[in-house]
């Protein structure tokens, strides 16, 4: 039976509670949720019909309490500020750490202290596949591959709000009546100017193990319903297209129903996972 704790309850973190409290997700008992809103913690709380975990909006609280202590997997579901806030502690404790707001992770210096605390403590960090899809076949051609691209669109509703529309004032976003072309770049200027929805571009970086071999073009369109990530691969091994049509979460548009099913699996798989399938 693994102890699982979640760090943010919002549209996945919720679901990833709901899952282990009816016991979609075998072998597992919530111990604790943390988040800075207290309404959302009572309203996690109050869904729940089973398990009955300590809640906190307080990092040091929950730090000191027997609840975090004999967590084993703490689920990251929050924000890029919460990583920074809870993960170096959380793998110098050497617990198992999924995190989602994988943005965060695109700075390299940051990224190598995490990984230098898990290997320092047996602590483990997981980056789900989240919103897209072939992470599996991208790393088996990692050490092969000229160049990777990847085309994400989206609804003027799933991309509101980014810094990118603070730059270019000009472009008013609810206005466009056609498809167009917001950015084409590198990963971290994307990371900048879209932070809330970059996680899959983050993740593809992470995959790859070279950033610099990543083009991102960010397209949005007032027509398209569903968030729309296509990658293509190319190098001595042939190519590989990827295409995933997300449906945008019902409560969340910026996260694509597939985030919210691949964190539900990522739990599953980390807790109690005897045959392995896929690389
Ligand atoms: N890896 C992926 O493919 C992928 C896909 C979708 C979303 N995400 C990321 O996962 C995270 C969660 O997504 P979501 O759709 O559930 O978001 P959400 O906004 O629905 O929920 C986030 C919750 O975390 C809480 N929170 C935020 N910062 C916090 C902090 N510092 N401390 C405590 N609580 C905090 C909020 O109050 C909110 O309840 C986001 O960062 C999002 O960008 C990743």
């Amino acid at each position: 039976m693994k102890k699982v704790g979640i760090i943010g309850c919002g549209t996945i973190g919720y679901q990833i509670a709901r899952s282990i409290d009816n016991r979609s997700i075998s072998s597992t008992r919530l111990s604790f949720i943390v988040d800075s809103s207290l309404d959302r913690l009572e309203f996690t709380k109050s869904s729940l019909k089973n398990d009955k975990p300590k809640a906190f909006s307080d990092q040091d609280l929950l730090f000191h309490s027997e609840a975090y202590k004999s967590t084993d997997v703490v689920i990251e579901s929050a924000s890029r500020v919460a990583v920074r806030q809870y993960a170096r502690h959380i793998l110098a404790d050497g617990k198992y750490l999924i995190i989602f707001s994988v943005g965060e992770l695109v700075d390299e210096i940051f990224m190598k202290e995490l990984e230098s605390e898990a290997v320092k403590h047996t602590g483990v960090i997981h980056i789900p596949t989240g919103a897209i899809a072939g992470i599996d076949a991208i790393k088996s051609v990692r050490n092969h591959l000229d160049q990777l691209t990847i085309s994400t669109t989206k609804s003027p509703k799933s991309l509101a709000g980014a810094p990118y529309f603070d730059i270019y004032e000009n472009i008013r976003l609810h206005e466009l009546t056609d498809r167009t072309v917001l950015y084409e770049g590198d990963v971290r200027r994307a990371v900048e100017l879209f932070p809330s929805n970059v996680n899959v571009f983050a993740s593809l970086a992470l995959a790859t193990g070279n950033i610099s071999k990543i083009r991102v073009r960010i397209v949005v369109d007032p027509n398209i319903k569903v968030n729309r990530h296509e990658i293509n691969v190319k190098g001595e091994f042939g190519s590989l297209e990827i295409v995933a049509s997300n449906v945008p979460h019902r409560e969340n548009p910026r996260t694509s129903t597939l985030a919210v099913l691949s964190a539900i699996e990522a739990v599953r798989s980390a807790c109690n996972e005897t045959i392995k399938i896929g690389s």
